[in-house]
């Protein structure tokens, strides 16, 4: 027998009965409860949609309270040890891992695309010159619509592939642009010879050198930062890019507003307030008058908690690893010694424990950026950037399935009641 739920109305003393598929029940069966005819029906209230499926998903799989993350099946800590981040947007975007000569083609075609049209380095160009980075790519990305019109074509399958490429080889392009305008250096243009993290290391950091080849250990670093945020299932920017692209708008614009909900401090921009954090805290011995201020509410120990997981980010503990790496080349962050501190208080104190608050990916991922010689503004676009696989391929699945139409959430109106218009000489 399958699954149900069986609801009495007490208004009415009806019974009704629910079927349950897949751990859940569709929120317009309740609209058959009604008071009486005129009723409109029940509805459920879930701001911030904490418990809410909006979609159904074969991307990405996540256990909050066991700390599992996969993509497509395939657990993080495996993609992060063997894979590379071309290889796992792939897996991302078309749902199996590439042979060997569907990852030659994937990555040929990537390489071909990486370069900007001229016009893009113009409209670059006319920011301030302290321009927040994200800023620069927000605008830029919602510009490129105007560029390749044929992205309008949202129901070609081979628009879309083409978009894809475009934009999976293009964000690492705008980013550096928007990173070399911010210090007011020339533009970097991209080196095919180079694998992604590395053309993009090149993009950045390349001075007078003819050719220029990063640190084997940071490229890595970066390409398995990239690989642990490709997705992340129905985030606040996914759900925005499936929002507005649930309009049929093309793919850039729907990545322009997705990047505009990472830039915010509580999700993309949270590693960015971690380091102002620990700045903010100055040295070791400030840190228990630190941790007593959050814990009497007056701020939040940025880095910590986590909307799902609810105990030890799995991402948290790769970076973790890496960052050690990373420090071996660089030399050690000296905020380091603090987040340290602070992990080992709050992973023993009480108020922590009891909310299940420990750290996620933010709290080293900007340490290592910052080690790596990025400014803090750039750490939002750094994510972006790997991000835009995720969105690009949420996107995609939310556009083929039958299920879903154009997103419209409902409200419970709660404001004056009908009342008829006021003149201004009248008005109190
Ligand atoms: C990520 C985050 C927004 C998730 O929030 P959430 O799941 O909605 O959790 P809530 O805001 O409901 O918080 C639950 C409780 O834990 C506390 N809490 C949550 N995160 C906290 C933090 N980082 N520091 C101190 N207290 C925190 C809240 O004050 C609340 O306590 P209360 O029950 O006594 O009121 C939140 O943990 C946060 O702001 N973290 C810091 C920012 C950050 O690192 N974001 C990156 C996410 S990848």
């Amino acid at each position: 027998m399958a699954d149900t739920l069986t609801v009495t109305d007490s208004r009415t003393g009806k019974q009704y009965v629910l079927p349950i598929e897949d751990g859940t029940i569709r929120a317009m069966d309740l609209r058959q409860i009604k008071k009486d005819g005129e009723d409109f029906g029940l509805m459920s209230y879930d701001p911030a949609f904490t418990n809410t499926a909006a979609c159904r998903s074969r991307v990405t799989f996540i256990d909050g309270d066991k700390g599992v993350l996969m993509y497509r099946g395939y657990p993080i800590e495996q993609l992060a040890e063997h894979s590379d981040f071309l290889e796992t947007a792939y897996l991302i975007l078309f749902g199996e891992l590439p042979q060997q000569k569907q990852y030659d083609d994937w990555a040929r075609q990537i390489t071909l695309h990486t370069m900007l049209h001229t016009n893009i380095a113009k409209l670059m160009e006319g920011f301030r010159h302290d321009a927040h980075p994200m800023g620069m790519f927000i605008s830029t990305m919602g510009a490129l619509s105007t560029f390749y019109p044929d992205a309008k074509e949202i129901f070609s399958e081979e628009s879309r592939r083409l978009q894809t490429v475009r934009l999976i080889a293009k964000v690492p392009s705008i980013s550096a642009y928007a990173f070399r305008h911010s210090i007011g250096r020339p533009f970097n243009q991209p080196d095919n010879d180079l694998s992604y993290a590395g053309n993009f290391l090149n993009m950045l950091f390349r001075m007078t050198e003819l050719k220029f080849n990063a640190h084997p250990v940071l490229e890595r670093a970066l390409d398995v930062l990239f690989i642990l945020h490709a997705d992340h299932e129905q985030n606040c920017s996914t759900s925005v890019m499936r929002a507005i692209g649930s309009s049929h708008a093309d793919p850039y614009s729907a990545i322009a507003g997705a990047a505009a909900a990472l830039y915010g401090p509580l999700h993309g921009g949270a590693n960015e307030a971690v380091l102002r954090m620990l700045h903010e805290i100055g040295s070791m011995q400030n840190v228990p008058a630190f941790i007593k201020r959050v814990k009497a509410g007056e701020g939040r120990l940025m880095g910590f908690g986590h909307r799902v997981y609810k105990s030890y980010d799995p991402r948290a503990k790769i970076i973790k690893r890496i960052a050690d790496l990373v420090f071996d080349v660089t030399g050690k962050n000296p905020l380091l010694d603090m987040a340290l501190e602070l992990e080992r208080i709050a992973l023993e104190d009480e108020y922590f424990v009891s909310r299940k608050l420990y750290p996620n990916v933010d709290f080293y991922s900007g340490l290592i950026y910052q080690a790596m010689g990025f400014p803090v503004d750039m750490f939002p676009v750094l994510f972006a950037i790997p991000r835009t696989a995720g969105w690009i391929a949420q996107w995609e699945e939310m556009l083929t399935d039958p299920d879903q139409k154009i997103a419209r959430p409902r409200q419970i109106y709660v404001g004056p009641t009908q009342r008829p218009y006021v003149s201004k000489e009248k008005r109190r």
